[in-house]
């Protein structure tokens, strides 16, 4: 948490252009504690955080990494709702048995589903004995998933994140995402999966799956706000230093939503060496 408040914190003065001095003065501190902060030598006393949040312009959920971009109702939050099924099914992803192959459960280790949606993939990782946190932007999707653990009867800590804000401050055995990577912005990316690859044990794993774009493929029905498919090859250059286990540019069907696409796609798994 600690590590999360000092980079947004440095991240939000940066964007508002403020040099530590300057915020420093809005808030009647010296520079040299605000540089504490950000290097997350000492965290900012509580009394302090609205103030913080407010010069800063952004809410205290979101100096801490747990609040949403988002002002409205995203399309996944609308689909996720109700009680008559899964949008995106129970069963899960093909990806998780390889998973499995690469890095089975002997000891517990950690694996992270980043937009874990309602939750289908991280509680089958929960119940192959894995110790998985999960978290998504959608209400909706994570009430879905806890119902699923419950039913299932595993714990996964599922919790509320937006992935634009999100930054892991300890480190992961598994790191895996299906489908929500190009919901990052292009200009958050390199820091983001650099912050990713850093969080990820020895000998870890990172199990992603990421759209690209293709100039004749159409953008899919679900009408997300923010949709930012990658280069073909972006994904696997982040992992260009680990050893790469698989990876794969794709071109599937796809009828989710009840409208026949196609989507193209990336997906890796990467060993961090
Ligand atoms: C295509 S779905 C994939 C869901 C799940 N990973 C799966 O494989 O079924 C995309 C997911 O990304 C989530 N999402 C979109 N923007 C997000 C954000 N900024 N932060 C966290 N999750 C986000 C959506 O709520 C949705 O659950």
């Amino acid at each position: 948490m600690r590590e999360m408040l000092a980079g947004n914190i440095s991240r939000y003065r940066k964007g508002l252009g403020l040099t530590q001095e300057a915020l420093a003065d809005k808030l009647g501190v010296t520079f040299q504690a605000v540089s504490k902060w950000e290097t997350g030598q000492t965290m900012p006393d509580t009394a302090l955080l609205p103030e913080l949040a407010r010069a800063l312009r952004v809410s205290v959920d979101k100096l801490f990494g747990y609040a949403a971009y988002h002002s409205g109702t995203t399309f996944y939050e609308n689909a996720y709702r109700g009680d008559e099924g899964y949008y995106w099914g129970v069963a899960p992803s093909q990806m998780c048995l390889k998973v499995l192959s690469l890095l089975p459960p002997g000891k517990q280790l950690k694996v992270l589903d980043i937009g874990c949606g309602e939750g289908q993939n991280a509680v089958f990782f929960a119940r192959c004995g894995y110790d998985v946190s999960a978290f998504d932007i959608s209400v909706a999707g994570l009430e879905k998933a806890k119902r699923l653990a419950g039913e299932a009867g595993v714990h996964v800590n599922f919790f509320k994140a937006d992935v634009w804000d999100y930054r892991l401050d300890m480190n992961v055995d598994v790191l895996f995402s299906s489908g929500v990577l190009h919901c990052i912005k292009p200009e958050l990316r390199d820091e983001i999966m650099a912050n990713y690859k850093a969080h990820v044990s020895e000998r870890g794993i990172a199990a992603l799956q990421a759209f690209v774009e293709k100039p004749f493929i159409a953008a899919p029905p679900e009408r997300e706000e923010h949709h930012y498919p990658f280069r073909s090859g972006q994904l696997f250059t982040y992992f260009h230093d680990w050893h790469i286990e698989n990876c794969e540019e794709r071109i599937f069907d796809c009828d989710s939503s009840g409208v026949p696409h196609r989507h193209a796609d990336n997906l890796l798994f990467a060993r961090k060496v």
